[in-house]
């Protein structure tokens, strides 16, 4: 396809919109009768098992999408990323975030040189480092261990290290490396979250480490200043060296600050920050808190699909047949929303963080070309975990609109109850909500089989699930730091094959630059109005009135 050609106007494009009138004559009890289409429908990858045989779609359909990725040249694009082309164009930066967890001896090239030895550099100094901290040999400016830490970040710089720290902690291993220790993520400019970060904290025995890729996020640089004060306030300037530490693609920024460079910890401009969980943004609070061999198993598992999205045919392919889904959920079928479910609390942060990578990505209204987009890209996701979920937003799945879902089980639990030395089965409980879920959503409940229980003829209406809601089900082994770099990967290319397929940039994040600076001009006013008394001035009525107001009754 012709760079200047929108994959709507291809061939492959034209034929699924043919065929989706065919495929909403099928309703999905039908389809998951057909035995030898589900079994077609199940894809297995190291020990992870994806069975998306709930989706409203025939094996025809399936097919169709491969040549919907064939006409969008979908391998090329592939290919282009993992050999560090500049595919984010607008930026003219490669995406390289799969170099972040390559094997030391893998030759990655980003302008023509190797980048791997680079993050290989980085990493063993994150080792160091941590191993330093852990074991107290790095100690504070009054020569007591440092045990606690705040990563302060928002953004890219926060929602994936949160999503990873919050399931390694039930990971038994990982529980017994963090013994004595916490971590504490500092993200929003609330003062409220300062508050609740520092409280309980001694300057004395914790590390402040600041992640910003540009050292210039307002936010962050905020709460670096402030976390700065708390620290020099009760220790002396001096102090800061030994409790602040740093994590930038931009260190002359981080040495202004008031950081040593020799404790930062550098990244790349091929790194973008809602694909940055694998480099020192994520890996060095994880490794000060669990310790650098987790957070290296994390690695390795992002790895390991990394290798099966580059080299695995499409049709056992799990981030390539998710994206497919995707756009076949999205631009055929009008399914803008997708509900993110996973049947595991350790999993609770990762809807807010899958929400970054897939909508900063994806919600784009123009092709990598600047040609505006005749269709809607991007996704709208949100989830949390079940059976959380089922007592909050499941009606609105069930009877309400059609969303559809991607339900995460784990076989093995992690935190098995033991009740007077017996094992009390809560993940079997669980668990079979995750497998009963998909049916109810697939299969509904007729007219016919309310009136069988002998439901009053005027509840029927109220009780009738039309099913054929699509859903998707992704069952992992276990959850360990491994699975978890796994399922962070799986949705990473997920989101990359979208955006190849719609023909979009998904690695620029132009449409956040707008806000950030009608928000400083209103910072501006604000300082303005407060210390020197000047009228609101310059903005629309309705932000007039609403700024005065503000001020007139912050001032009380
Ligand atoms: O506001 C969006 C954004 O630019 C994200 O893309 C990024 O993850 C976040 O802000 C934080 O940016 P930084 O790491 O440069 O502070």
């Amino acid at each position: 396809m012709a760079s200047s050609t929108l994959i709507c106007d291809t061939q492959p494009w034209k034929d699924l919109k043919a065929h989706v009138e065919h495929i909403k004559k099928t309703h999905l009890r039908e389809l998951m009768s057909d035995t030898e289409r589900c079994k077609s429908m199940m894809v297995e990858f190291d020990k992870i098992l994806l069975d998306y045989s709930r989706h409203c779609a025939t094996l025809d359909t399936i097919d169709k999408l491969f040549k919907l990725a064939e006409a969008a040249c979908l391998k090329q694009k592939i290919n282009r990323m993992f050999n560090g082309e500049r595919v984010n164009s607008t930026e003219n930066r490669s995406v390289l975030h799969v170099a972040l967890r390559a094997s030391r001896d893998a030759v990655i090239h980003s302008d023509g040189k190797n980048v791997v030895p680079d993050v290989w550099q980085v990493l063993d100094k994150i080792r160091e480092f941590s191993e330093r901290v852990r074991s107290g040999s790095w100690i504070g400016a009054t020569g007591k261990a440092l045990k606690d830490v705040v990563a302060i970040g928002i953004g890219g710089s926060f929602l994936g290290p949160l999503f990873v720290h919050t399931a390694l902690q039930t990971d038994p291993e990982a529980i017994e490396c963090a013994r004595g220790r916490q971590l504490r993520f500092l993200a929003n400019v609330d003062p409220i979250d300062v508050v609740r970060n520092i409280t309980g904290l001694n300057p004395e025995t914790t590390l402040v480490v600041v992640v910003s890729k540009t050292f210039t996020t307002a936010e962050t640089m905020l709460n670096a200043r402030t976390l700065r004060e708390w620290i020099s306030s009760a220790l002396g300037p001096q102090a800061v060296a030994k409790h602040m530490v740093a994590v930038s693609t931009n260190l002359t920024l981080v040495e202004k600050f008031g950081i040593d460079p020799k404790n930062a910890f550098a990244f790349w401009d091929w790194v973008g920050g809602r694909y940055s969980v694998c480099s020192a943004v994520g890996v060095l609070p994880l490794s000060l808190q669990y310790g650098f061999s987790i957070v290296e198993r994390f690695l390795k598992g992002a790895s390991s699909i990394d290798q099966h999205f580059y080299s695995a045919p499409f049709e056992e392919n799990i981030p390539v047949l998710l994206g497919l889904l995707s756009i076949w959920n999205v631009s055929f079928l009008g399914h803008p929303a997708r509900a993110i479910l996973p049947y595991s609390q350790a999993l609770e942060k990762f809807a807010p963080h899958i929400q970054q990578v897939s909508m900063e990505s994806n919600g784009k209204g123009v092709s990598i070309d600047g040609t505006f987009l005749p269709f809607e890209a991007g996704e709208i996701d949100f989830g949390e975990p079940g059976t959380n979920g089922q007592h909050s937003f499941y009606q609105l799945i069930h009877q309400g609109r059609v969303i559809p879902c991607d339900f995460i089980g784990v076989v093995k639990s992690q935190q098995p109850v033991y009740l007077k030395g017996e094992v009390v089965s809560n993940h079997d409980e669980l668990m079979s909500n995750f497998f009963a879920q998909p049916d109810a959503l697939a299969y509904g409940k007729t007219p016919e089989q309310l009136q069988n229980e002998n439901v009053p003829q005027h509840l029927i209406p109220h009780k009738i699930f039309s099913g054929n809601r699509p859903s998707l089900s992704l069952l992992l082994p276990s959850l360990n730091a491994y699975n978890i770099g796994q399922l962070l990967a799986i949705y990473e290319h997920r989101i990359a094959v979208e955006g190849f397929i719609w023909g979009i940039n998904s690695f620029d994040q132009w449409g956040v630059e707008l806000g950030k600076s009608l928000a400083s001009q209103v910072r501006k006013q604000l300082n303005a109005s407060r210390k020197k008394g000047e009228p609101v001035e310059g903005f629309n009525f309705s932000t007039t009135k609403m700024l005065t107001r503000y001020l007139e009754a912050s001032a009380d």
